[in-house]
């Protein structure tokens, strides 16, 4: 445990970072590779420790790369929060139930931040953590999507048409009320275990929550929250930090 000069919120931020980042070629984890001369993890956790609502990081670390996770936080003064780092799964969703299990037990609200999201905007962290404080269970941001998306079978022949403008494309930070994330992974993990339905671990939270019939509210997402997960994607980003005001507010 980091803890770094104290202004405490009362949100707890887990942020899954333990992935290998194959699309973005070979070398380092993803959440390690360098952004304007700075890990990808490092520019998601300061912007998660500037927003007001958080408290307390908890930070699911490549498996083998805890200690160097450690020693980048350590480095980052400025985080100013309490900062936990854990080991992650070979899943997403067992890398966030491992931070879910190590988060302090007195944050209720929990948000889910994928490192990946690593310019995303102080402004909807907070916007996130507001809306569950009022009343949602569970919270994503979301934007139209630019493309018709269509479902296929195994064989890529269209099986179902979907209209485009009933669908979004979801982002993190992702805000839960605790005990809803918590019963979420708990069947999930049933879930991911039975024969029937192994193999569908959910690509993010809320997906979990929704399979359990709690209703999943949305709000305006920011194209600043965008994943990086391409070269592509790295080099966008590499343009978006090379502006005078890098980070957009949402919808600006
Ligand atoms: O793979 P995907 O793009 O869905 O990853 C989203 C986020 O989940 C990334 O920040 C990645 O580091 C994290 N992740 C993880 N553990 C895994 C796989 C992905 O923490 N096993």
């Amino acid at each position: 445990v980091t803890t770094l000069n104290g202004r405490r919120g009362d949100v707890v931020v887990l942020v899954p970072a333990a992935g290998a980042g194959v699309r973005l070629g070979s070398g380092e984890p993803k959440a390690l590779r360098l952004l304007g001369g700075e890990p990808l993890l490092m520019h998601a956790v300061r912007r998660l420790g500037e927003a007001r609502c958080v408290g307390c990081l908890v930070v699911a670390a490549p498996a083998g790369y805890e200690p160097v996770v450690r020693a980048l936080l350590a480095s980052q003064a400025s985080v100013g929060r309490q900062v936990i780092v854990v080991g992650g799964g070979p899943q997403r969703q067992q890398s966030v139930a491992a931070a879910l299990a190590a988060a302090p037990a007195e944050f209720d609200i929990v948000l889910v931040h994928d490192a990946a999201r690593a310019l995303v905007p102080v402004s909807l962290v907070d916007d996130v953590a507001d809306a569950v404080r009022n009343g949602h269970d569970a919270v994503v941001p979301a934007l139209p999507v630019p493309d018709t998306i269509i479902q296929v079978d195994q064989a890529g022949g269209q099986v179902g048409s979907l209209v485009r403008s009933t669908l979004r494309a979801v982002q993190t930070p992702q805000g839960f009320r605790r005990s809803v994330l918590a019963a979420a992974h708990r069947a999930a993990a049933v879930h991911a275990a039975a024969p029937a339905t192994a193999g569908t671990a959910a690509t993010d939270d809320a997906g979990l929550v929704a399979r359990l019939g709690t209703r999943v509210h949305t709000i305006p997402g920011s194209e600043a929250a965008m994943k990086i997960t391409s070269r592509r994607d790295l080099a966008l980003a590499e343009a978006l930090l090379a502006q005078p005001q890098p980070v957009a507010s949402p919808e600006a």
